[in-house]
């Protein structure tokens, strides 16, 4: 393994599709990178047997009944901790992380959100969107990646983002179809822009 390959820990709660995209990217030598973990906070659920597939370690780590939420966070960040990670990926984590997290992973926490930047916040934006484009007003929404700074939802400084178009003859499966499409382009280009940064900022570093 390259010294200077970001590691990335990719957080998830569900599907996984966003996880595979990165999985094959790094596989495929798109993405100069490699997934370390992948922590999971639902047992069952299909991410966990791509990762498995994968030969990536999986930690599933569930909340317990009535955890506060910064209890779990603090038991979460020693989770990710250990894999000693460049980069935190949330793709499709669905849970919104509190500072007893975040300010152990500062500007390292990337998130993947299914709406243009200050769109649709929280969950279900993919229905939403789709939903407004049927009261006739909405024509497009879009898909972000952005650094998760704090304990704002689906806020913080924007990586990149793209528009993507609601057609008038679309399904809502369709729509969603074409989302997650463009989520794994996009996330995957995103941080192999990141990684390039991280992996030469650690190059010079390593000459000083
Ligand atoms: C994606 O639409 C992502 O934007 C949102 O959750 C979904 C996860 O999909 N945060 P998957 O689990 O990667 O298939």
């Amino acid at each position: 393994m390259n010294a200077h390959r970001p590691r990335l820990v990719v957080m998830v709660s569900g599907n996984g599709s966003n996880l595979q995209a990165i999985l094959d990217a790094c596989e495929y030598g798109w993405l100069g990178a490699d997934v370390v973990g992948v922590v999971c906070n639902k047992a069952g659920v299909p991410a966990i047997a791509r990762a498995e597939r994968n030969n990536v370690p999986v930690v599933i780590l569930e909340p317990l009944a009535g955890e506060p939420r910064h209890t779990y966070d603090i038991r979460l960040r020693a989770v990710v901790q250990n894999f000693k990670p460049d980069v935190v990926v949330l793709a499709g984590f669905m849970r919104i992380l509190s500072n007893q997290f975040l300010e152990h992973f500062p500007s390292r926490v990337v998130n993947l959100h299914p709406a243009l930047p200050g769109e649709l916040p929280g969950t279900h934006a993919i229905e939403r969107a789709f939903a407004e484009s049927r009261d006739h007003w909405r024509t497009h929404s879009g898909i972000t990646v952005h650094l998760v700074l704090d304990e704002g939802v689906d806020t913080g400084p924007v990586l990149a983002s793209e528009v993507v178009p609601i057609h008038i003859d679309d399904t809502l499966e369709i729509f969603s179809e074409r989302m997650h499409e463009r989520e794994h382009v996009l996330l995957v280009q995103t941080l192999s822009d990141l990684c390039r940064k991280i992996s030469s900022l650690q190059e010079s570093e390593s000459v000083l």
